[in-house]
């Protein structure tokens, strides 16, 4: 990714709180947001559905082609949103990349009040206490790009004051979420829906 301008990515399983903080936090940086579900949406880049998992199934390849045009048309901060992030967006250029991690027991009540089936909220609920997507981030961008952030019970505007002290370098990211260590995770481990 050939670019000067600043990437920042903000990933996490359906429900954390991306599309609110990458909204926030566009507006603190002045900066475009990005929405990688909503870009392959609107596109139409999308090869099918999947209705297992109850979605549309993004065409990786032209989303990415679709997203270096966008990095190239202006230099202002660049807020990407996806949990499939790492998989469009090249390590090259990526300047930070935040993981928000809600506790599962209560993204839990947030997907099944989006009305999910149980299997996806299993899915989802499952995803986030096994650190899914802090794994892939890291596998992607390297630790030293990633910080992880628990928005449990954190007001939105706080996150966006983490964040930008992070993006000033007054503050050192963070990794260690770690919810297995909750007694509330071995219910959700325990089976049931
Ligand atoms: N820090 C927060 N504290 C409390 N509620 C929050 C916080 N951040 C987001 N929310 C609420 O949680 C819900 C999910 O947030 P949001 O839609 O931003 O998640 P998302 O990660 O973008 O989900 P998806 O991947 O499905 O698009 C919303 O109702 C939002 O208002
Ligand atoms: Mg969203």
């Amino acid at each position: 990714m050939s670019n000067t301008r600043k990437v920042i990515l903000l990933t996490g399983v359906p429900g954390v709180g991306k599309t609110t903080i990458a909204s926030l936090l566009s507006e603190r940086l002045r900066g475009v947001h990005v929405n990688l579900s909503e870009l392959a949406l609107a596109e139409g880049l999308v090869t099918g559905y999947d209705s297992m998992r109850e979605t549309s199934i993004v065409d990786l390849e032209r989303t990415t082609t679709r997203l270096m045009e966008i990095v190239q048309e202006g230099q202002d901060p660049l807020i990407i949103e996806g949990h499939f992030s790492q998989d469009i967006v090249p390590p090259e250029g990526v300047s930070n990349v935040f993981v928000l991690r809600r506790a599962p027991w209560r993204l839990k009540d947030e997907l099944e009040s989006r009305g999910y089936s149980p299997e996806k909220v299993k899915e989802n609920v499952e995803a986030e206490l096994l650190d899914v997507c802090l794994v892939e981030a890291v596998e992607a961008y390297g630790k030293e790009k990633v910080c992880e952030l628990d928005t449990t019970g954190i007001e939105p505007n706080e996150i966006i004051e983490t964040i930008t002290s992070v993006l000033r370098g007054e503050r050192s990211c963070e990794i260690g979420v770690d919810w297995l260590s909750h007694p509330e995770s071995r219910e959700l481990l325990g089976g049931g829906g």
